[in-house]
């Protein structure tokens, strides 16, 4: 047997139609060294997307590679419940002195699905400890993305994933999503006055003595179709949930660690959350960990005599994995030592301009930018912004012409985008672009002749 054909014969792949590789070998990846994957046969094929969002300095980086190998050594993985270890203890460190002065604790976890729950649980109990218990409802924006747990699925806004489930998940409120090119309002982005924020408003007028919190990515709802929004949108989410009370959880997931251009999004909007929701990248992509961190006042309320019983009772066995926060530690070590987030206005700027030829092609009708995230919205019909159907796949055609080409593009339905890595270079840029060109400005590999 074939890894191939044991891949068929055992593996069941993430958000993947199996039977798409009934007769098509998936892309083996045999190795990886900065922004290029290898396959058996010694072909590359630049991670265009790092990997699912979470590498930054690129693939095999040695710096980070080090501290995991040097931690290996020492202790690869205990309980973080009434013990402790270095890794854990200097990575949560840094993380409180990187980010806003009101974040003071650090809550680890595994994935982003987890960070996003343990802000939501910790948002509950810290109603209840108050006194609140009524406050128990959440807000959560259309198109939005948090995980796929229950908990995650049922604050998302993207039914084309979680449909299937709906009988599972719980109830929560909605707010229109800050989507410019299709506005759900109906204005135009230039004359709206953020139009679509005033459910947000009425809803907190109306109800907001029973809402514990608000969950939101900040300036783009990744999952849902890559929609960069207004950092105005953003601070005003922020303005009315302090003004009513209410919780702020950023789910930083995906845009934390300098993908935006800034080491975290909420800077571009100079706001400063109850919660923040870390992952993918807090690891540089080399293992999995996540971080939810809290303020000082959300701490205090479980901070109490144990007979209260007001423990957090949340935790997973690899909560605070000590090779996780060593590769973590790592991957800060590098932002210092690279200067990395210095190097981040030239790259993005380049980006950005070698982007906007794509909007030449007829069936391209949105570009949207941010730091090193730049996204396609192809169209059927430009004028009418008639989208393509999902039966018609352009999104699998551009991603077979992108093998091809030797581009890893993963187009979600509609959208095809580049999500790279920090360490991306001017010269990769350029390749990565051009040969972006060459599939996306052949018709046949949009309609499919
Ligand atoms: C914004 C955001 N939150 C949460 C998640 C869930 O993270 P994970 O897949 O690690 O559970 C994702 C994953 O893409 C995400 O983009």
């Amino acid at each position: 047997m074939t890894l191939f054909d044991k891949d068929r014969a055992y593996l069941w792949h993430p958000y993947t139609q199996m039977q798409d590789y009934a007769e098509r070998d998936p892309l083996l990846v045999d190795r990886a060294q900065g922004l290029l994957l290898y396959d058996s046969q010694g072909k590359t094929y630049f991670d265009t997307i790092s990997s699912w969002w979470c590498i930054l300095h690129g693939h095999n980086h040695p710096t980070i590679k080090a501290r995991i190998h040097a931690q290996l050594d020492r202790l690869e993985q205990v309980l973080l419940a009434g013990l402790t270890h270095e890794p854990a203890i200097l990575l949560a460190e840094q993380l409180i002195a990187l980010t806003p002065a009101k974040l003071k604790k650090v809550f680890y976890s595994d994935n982003g699905s987890t960070a996003c729950e343990v802000a939501v649980k910790m948002s509950l109990q810290y109603w209840r400890h108050r006194g609140r218990p009524e406050r128990s409802g959440l807000v959560a924006v259309e198109r939005g993305y948090h995980g796929d747990t229950i908990g995650t699925m049922s604050l998302g806004g993207v039914p084309e994933f979680h449909q299937a489930f709906a009988s599972l998940l719980f109830k929560s409120h909605r707010i229109p999503s800050p989507y410019c090119y299709r506005c759900p309002m109906l204005r135009e982005p230039q004359s709206c006055e953020l139009a679509c924020l005033a459910p947000l408003r009425v809803l907190l007028e109306h109800e907001g003595e029973r809402i514990a919190a608000v969950i939101i990515e900040p300036l783009i709802q990744a999952a849902g179709g890559m929609i960069v929004y207004p950092t105005a949108y953003l601070q005003k989410v922020s303005e009315l949930t302090r003004q009513f009370g209410v919780h702020l959880i950023l789910d930083e997931v995906a845009t934390g660690f300098g993908r935006t251009g800034r080491m975290f999004a909420l800077e571009h909007a100079g706001i400063e959350p109850d919660f923040l929701c870390l992952s993918k990248g807090l690891t540089a992509g080399f293992l999995p960990m996540a971080a939810t961190l809290a303020s000082e006042e959300i701490y205090l309320a479980f901070y109490a005599d144990y007979r209260q019983n007001r423990t957090f009772y949340h935790g997973h066995t690899f909560t605070g994995n000590p090779l996780a926060a060593a590769a973590g530690l790592g991957s800060l070590q590098v932002f210092a030592e690279e200067q990395t987030l210095g190097r981040l206005p030239a790259t993005v700027a380049y980006l950005h301009e070698r982007m906007a030829r794509f909007l030449d092609l007829p069936w391209v009708g949105d570009l949207r930018q941010l730091g090193l995230i730049s996204a396609l919205e192809l169209v059927r019909d430009r004028p009418t912004k008639a989208p393509f159907g999902f039966v018609e796949r352009v999104g699998w055609r551009i991603y077979l012409a992108g093998l091809e080409k030797g581009l890893i593009l993963r187009p979600l339905g509609n959208i095809v985008y580049l999500w790279l890595p920090l360490s991306v270079t001017i010269a990769e840029i350029d390749e990565i672009t051009e040969r972006m060109w060459l599939v996306l400005s052949d018709p046949k590999n949009i309609y499919g002749h």
